[in-house]
């Protein structure tokens, strides 16, 4: 697709009017319990009731009106066909966000993807082609169908009308939580940080924004630090199955100038926080989700200064592959 490599907060505004009266307006909860281990208090984004069970509808949906928009301004035709590649939740949200346009859908999905994401994925009508779990796999497999079906690459993370349609989550939290002070965001491919990113540091620049990622996959992280893109080495083994890509060209720029700071957690963390939700909110977020949680609960997040009080955590998904749980009774405690 063509357009701005960095969007502005003029895409993500543009965004929201595409999306407006098409998606969720998805609620924030609050726990008392959560506020308490915290110390602050926390308001969730609960981004896994959106349509397709996560906030990558809104890109997704935002790049197809984007086309079928561009399609009748110039008279012209409709995409033959939309690609992708996705761990699966950017995936379904194409598959679903395509079949409402009538237009076919291919998704490129790492075969170690959760057998729900997959299912999803034909259930929303797409063709689902299978790749090795590593980005050069990934994009070599795309790159190969787009050839072959004619198709439009819709990027999940990199493609500016994705970023822009990310986004609409801040301008929504910001309505909803107009006193916070910082939001947690997941990163993996950094399309949803970017968008809140843009949007928050345009219309509110005191609020911090952090990144949060698996130790695990820390190219975020590692870029950061060493003030350049630094992708994972390998592919990174995390129950967080929607954070194992690296941020890229597109994204990585405005994380370096926006994000604020890159907040780290163990697989342990991500559990224990994952099950916390489950038991006391009653969320069923898939792990992906728990990294943001983990990442406030975190010792490094202690030392974030007490007047960052008002805490919104973007629970992402909740895209749960429940025959995948024997993980939950490995764990030793729970956390009080
Ligand atoms: C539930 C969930 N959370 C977070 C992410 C990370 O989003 P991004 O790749 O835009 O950083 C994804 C990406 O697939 C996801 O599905």
């Amino acid at each position: 697709m063509a357009g701005p490599s960095r969007p502005g907060l003029v895409h993500v505004r543009e965004a929201a009017g595409r999306l407006q009266g098409r998606l969720h307006f998805t609620p924030v909860l609050t726990s008392a319990g959560l506020d308490r281990l915290a110390g602050r208090r926390l308001f969730f984004k609960c981004e896994l009731f959106q349509k397709t069970g996560s906030f990558k509808i809104r890109g997704a949906l935002n790049a197809i009106r984007s086309l079928v928009e561009d399609s009748k301004n110039t008279g012209g035709e409709l995409p033959r066909a939309v690609v992708t590649h996705s761990s699966g939740n950017h995936g379904q949200a194409l598959a679903c966000a395509a079949q409402a346009e009538g237009i076919p859908a291919y998704i490129v999905v790492p075969w170690t993807a959760p057998d729900c994401k997959q299912a999803a994925i034909r259930a929303y009508g797409a063709t689902l082609v299978p790749c090795e779990p590593s980005d050069k796999s990934r994009a070599e497999t795309a790159a190969r169908v787009v050839q072959e079906t004619g198709g439009v690459m819709v990027h999940p993370n990199q493609e500016p009308a994705v970023i822009a349609g990310q986004g609409t989550i801040a301008l929504e939290v910001l309505e909803q939580v107009p006193d916070v002070n910082a939001v947690v965001v997941p990163v993996g491919g950094g399309g949803m940080v970017a968008g809140i990113a843009v949007a928050i540091k345009a219309l509110r620049p005191d609020v911090k924004v952090f990144a949060a990622e698996p130790r695990n996959a820390d190219d975020c992280y590692q870029s950061k630090v060493k003030g350049e893109l630094t992708p994972n080495p390998h592919p990174p083994d995390t129950i967080a199955d929607a954070v194992k890509t690296s941020i890229g060209p597109n994204t990585w720029p405005i994380i370096r100038d926006l994000v604020d700071e890159v907040l780290t957690v163990s697989e342990e963390e991500i559990k224990q926080a994952t099950r916390l939700v489950w038991e006391r909110m009653k969320l069923l977020i898939e792990p992906t989700a728990g990294v943001g949680v983990a990442a406030v609960l975190s010792e490094q997040f202690r030392a974030v200064p007490r007047d960052v009080e008002n805490v919104c955590v973007v629970l992402c998904g909740g895209n749960v592959d429940l025959s995948s749980l024997t993980w939950l009774t490995d764990l030793p405690g729970k956390v009080e």
